[in-house]
């Protein structure tokens, strides 16, 4: 049987009704990343609009915790640095915080005031876009910290909640917009 790249990935997200809240659908990539074909090709796919990108993406944030597994592969596949933006309290020495509304609660992320060179290009990476708050957080992160977010890729793009009422301008390119 032959399938396309692109139907594997979606066919190992498992939606999972009520979780982690009633009312919330909650997108598994558990089995996607389980699957060497299915996550290598969105590793692959992930970076790809951003391989001949001039100028070139100097840094890949991950977002704690399900955009670094993706977010780690794609810095090394873009030949590019990973800097990790993460959940109050977990980076040591100074960072910049910001806090945000969840799609189910309330979260502050943080970036290390150091983690880039003045006028990087970043490009942010995760697994889920759904109210488009958490990217939002890092972008202006980001660019407290001095550089420049060229765009975002992600996996999944919950578009009935609109994100990208929050992510402005940017560039957004998402595998599987549901
Ligand atoms: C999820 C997901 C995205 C974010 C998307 O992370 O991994 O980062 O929510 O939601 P938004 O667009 O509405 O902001 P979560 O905070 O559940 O953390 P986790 O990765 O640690 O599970």
């Amino acid at each position: 049987e032959i399938r396309s790249a692109d139907r594997l990935v979606a066919d190992l997200v498992r939606d999972v009704p009520d979780y982690p809240k009633p009312g919330v659908l909650f997108k598994d990539i558990t089995p996607l990343l389980a699957d060497p074909e299915a996550f290598g090709h969105t590793v692959e796919a992930l970076g790809a609009p951003w391989r001949d990108a001039a100028p070139r993406v100097d840094k890949v944030v991950g977002i704690e915790a399900r955009g670094f597994i993706l977010a780690a592969p794609v810095a090394l596949a873009l030949g590019a640095g990973f800097v990790p933006v993460r959940k109050a309290g977990k980076l040591p020495g100074p960072t910049f915080a910001r806090s945000y509304a969840l799609e189910y609660g309330q979260e502050t992320l943080e970036v290390q005031r150091d983690a880039f060179e003045p006028g990087d290009r970043v490009l942010i990476v995760d697994d889920v876009l759904a109210t488009g708050g958490t990217v939002e957080a890092a972008n202006t992160l980001i660019r407290d910290a001095g550089a420049e977010v060229a765009g975002i890729s992600v996996l999944l793009e919950l578009t009935f909640l609109a994100p990208r009422t929050r992510t402005g301008d940017l560039t957004v390119h998402s595998l599987l917009p549901v």
